[in-house]
């Protein structure tokens, strides 16, 4: 840009200057509206949305997805607890602790790694909302140290009705993990999602952020000492959320957040000296999900080699780093043999049964990953060679604009965003008139019968949810019970409200350096 003198020297043209670089811009901003296909601060305000759809409780005055109204209110009743609250896990309205847990944290990583591009996209006040609405329930939830409450309804009794929250007739049985029952899995994620979520409340709300961190310490100590995993426990979670990968993965996790909150030195040895028993540098993985954390984990340690005060644990470490590089290399298609597969037009393919869900943590990770080595300079050395940051960055643009619609069906899989996405999402709620059109009863099996098996669009649209997604072959059917495909998960989205916020800063930067090098060509 020219300086204030020259331009001072030049009175007399300035208005023609001033004429022609209005008009360069008018052009400009109509090429590049033409050019830009994907508004990422419209889908990062979308998904947002998402997390208002899916509360369970009572809704508070500032609810923006107006066709939901209160439910679960006599949730924990029968068992003399309050669990009022909190977020039904897709499209049925059974609590499950565990990727409740894990979408909190994912969503509170987000505000952490993410806070200054959510704050310039002016939606930070959104994103603690959603946070704050699943940490809420977490206290209720966490009774006494060594309780937690699990999950509240059960998968099969809740899948035999097609309702709407509102009306739901279905078991409301609670189920918890205790002494005796123990679950160091579910403890862990819980601890993990309320010590990163302290992070994000420690400038603004100072008191609840302590709060968060003592529930968080007591969670952690609980889940170590009674060892176990919750599905040994809380038997109903069987068929649904079963913990594969076992409770080692949550107990590093959790030790890592909460290293994070609190910087005291025990929970970082308890990362270096279970590194190995607790498979935190053995296992190599190429997911990252409610159920396995080890990349996550992987990835956070390695950022730790760049600090003095970790030098002395560098060999444990660099392990932690070469698998979090083997992570990252595996998505990008540049390990020798093991990668994570690929459908043709290029979207990471992890398993059929709601793939998106791996798709949005590994982008997560990706642009994680990216934003670190351009912090330190570094690029990563996979075994087809070395990858600079923008690579890795372009990756991670190339699955989130498939996701926003850059794929052969031309259909965005975010609910709601662009002119094309899937409109029979598989949700009791948003596939049933809203209650506030009609306040009539919807019993059990006539919610199956006039609503679930019509072949009509959704009454309501689920706004911000990121479903299953397509096949290895990017095919797609959006029909109800095409579950596998059209069900969205809260912990589909959370990771994705970061990257939105990542790439809508990318593109405004894009744009002001571009208008600003019209200004110069202007004059
Ligand atoms: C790559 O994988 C092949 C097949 O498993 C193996 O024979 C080869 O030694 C590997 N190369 C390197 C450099 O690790
Ligand atoms: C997707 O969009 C492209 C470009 O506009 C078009 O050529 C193609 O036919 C569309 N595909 C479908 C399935 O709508």
């Amino acid at each position: 840009m020219e300086n204030e003198t020259q331009t001072q020297q030049r009175r007399t043209p300035k208005f023609l200057h001033h004429c022609c670089y209005l008009i360069f811009l008018f052009i400009f901003f109509t090429l590049f509206s033409i050019t830009q296909a994907f508004h990422y601060g419209d889908a990062l305000s979308k998904s947002l949305l998402y997390f208002e759809a899916q509360r369970s409780g009572r809704l508070p005055y500032n609810q923006r997805v107006t066709w939901r109204h209160h439910s679960g209110l006599t949730d924990g009743l029968e068992q003399g607890v309050d669990l009022v609250g909190g977020y039904y896990d897709a499209g049925d309205h059974v609590k499950f602790g565990l990727p409740m847990a894990f979408t909190v944290t994912m969503l509170s990583w987000s505000a952490i790694e993410f806070r200054q591009e959510i704050v310039e996209a002016g939606e930070l006040g959104h994103v603690m909302e959603a946070i704050k609405w699943g940490t809420d329930y977490f206290i209720k939830a966490h009774t006494s140290p060594n309780v937690l409450w699990a999950e509240v309804g059960d998968g099969d009794t809740d899948h035999y009705c097609w309702q709407r929250p509102e009306d739901m007739t279905t078991s409301r049985q609670a189920f918890k993990i205790d002494e005796k029952n123990p679950g160091s899995d579910l403890a862990g994620e819980t601890a993990a999602a309320m010590a990163a979520a302290s992070i994000v409340f420690k400038k603004t709300n100072p008191h609840y952020s302590q709060l968060l961190l003592h529930h968080a310490h007591q969670l952690f100590e609980f889940g170590d000492k009674y060892r176990g995993k919750y599905d040994g426990s809380v038997g109903v979670v069987k068929s649904y959320y079963a913990s594969v990968s076992g409770y080692m993965d949550e107990l590093l996790w959790a030790a890592m957040w909460l290293y994070k909150a609190t910087d005291k030195e025990y929970y970082f040895d308890y990362i270096i000296s279970k590194a190995n028993t607790f498979g935190g540098i053995g296992w190599s993985i190429t997911e990252f999900s409610w159920d396995v954390k080890y990349a996550g984990l992987q990835v956070l340690a390695s950022k730790f080699l760049m600090d003095e005060k970790h030098k002395k644990h560098g060999d444990i470490l660099e392990k932690y780093k070469s698998k979090a590089e083997y992570y990252i290399c595996s998505c990008l298609n540049k390990n020798n043999g093991s990668n994570v597969e690929r459908t043709p037009a290029g979207l990471l393919y992890v398993r059929q049964w709601n793939n998106m869900q791996y798709v949005s943590t590994a982008t997560f990770l990706l642009t994680i990953y990216s934003n670190f080595l351009q912090s330190e300079n570094q690029k990563l050395n996979c075994h087809d060679g070395l990858v600079g940051h923008e690579e890795i960055l372009s990756f991670a643009k190339s699955q989130v604009d498939y996701i926003l619609g850059l794929n052969p069906l031309n259909m965005s899989y975010l609910v709601g965003y662009g002119p094309k996405y899937p409109k029979r999402v598989h949700h009791r709620g948003a596939s049933i008139v809203s209650y506030k059109e009609n306040k009539g009863f919807i019993g059990c099996t006539q919610g199956y019968d006039n609503w679930y098996g019509v072949q009509e669009p959704n009454p309501n649209i689920l706004v911000g949810a990121l479903v299953g997604g397509p096949d290895n072959e990017d095919n797609f059917e959006d029909q109800r019970n095409n579950y596998m495909q059209t069900e969205a998960c809260t912990y589909n989205t959370a990771p994705l409200v970061g990257v939105f916020a990542k790439f809508l800063q990318i593109e405004d930067r894009r744009l002001v350096h571009d208008s600003d090098s019209l200004l110069v060509a202007s004059f």
